[in-house]
């Protein structure tokens, strides 16, 4: 167990009797990040049905030795989760594609656990590469996290997202993942 502000984690990696549970925080997540952001209508409607695929098809899928799918667990409920792939786009390092912390667990500490620990597979599985990752630009809360951990603004894009919407997004690159990990785990940068 790892201590955070006002409790105590567990983490463990996920496998394919998760895929609910991530979905249903997946889920919550997006709908309060993302209201005003994605369209009502996808973030009240087809998002429980369709995040839920997306996790029941990544879980069972083979490759599970190039991607981390990591749990935050508080008393065997879930409190967050992150997902880190190596192959999306390699030619930017790996992918921080998810990350997640249950919405009334917010500013204790735990989003910068999990981000140490993705970051630590990442060190061990692809000793050297950066690490990046796509926010939109209209989450001002996920960019003050990443913008406080030496994240770089290195590319801006229009992407499409779930539901339709095409949404301005922003590519942050961590050229060093020591450094990074410096930084997550406070100590002074070298
Ligand atoms: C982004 C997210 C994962 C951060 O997790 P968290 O557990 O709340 O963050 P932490 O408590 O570890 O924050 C660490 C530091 O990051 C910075 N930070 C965190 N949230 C911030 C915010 N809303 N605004 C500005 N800075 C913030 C602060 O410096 C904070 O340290 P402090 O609380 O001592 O001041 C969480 O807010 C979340 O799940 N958001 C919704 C989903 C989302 O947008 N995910 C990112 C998709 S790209």
């Amino acid at each position: 167990m790892i201590a955070f502000r006002n409790g105590f984690v567990a983490f463990r990696p996920a496998d394919a009797s998760d895929s609910a549970a991530i979905a249903g925080l997946h889920s919550a997540s997006w709908r309060r990040a993302y209201r005003g952001i994605l369209p009502d209508s996808y973030l009240d409607g087809e998002i429980a049905q369709e995040r839920l695929e997306l996790w029941e098809n990544r879980l069972l899928s083979s490759g599970m030795n190039r991607r981390l799918v990591l749990l935050a667990e508080s008393a065997s409920d879930l409190a967050g989760f992150v997902c880190i792939l190596l192959d999306a786009e390699p030619e930017w390092g790996a992918c921080l594609d998810n990350l997640h912390v249950r919405p009334d667990s917010h500013r204790r500490g735990l989003g910068r656990l999990l981000f140490a620990e993705a970051t630590r597979w990442l060190m061990s599985k692809e000793p050297g590469w950066p690490l990046h990752l796509w926010v939109f630009e209209a989450n001002p809360a996920a960019r003050g996290f990443y913008d406080r951990f030496g994240g770089e603004v290195v590319t801006r894009k229009i992407k499409r997202m779930p539901g339709g919407a095409e949404i301005a997004s922003l590519r942050y690159l961590w050229r060093d993942t020591q450094t990074l990990l410096n930084r997550l785990a406070g100590r002074p940068a070298v």
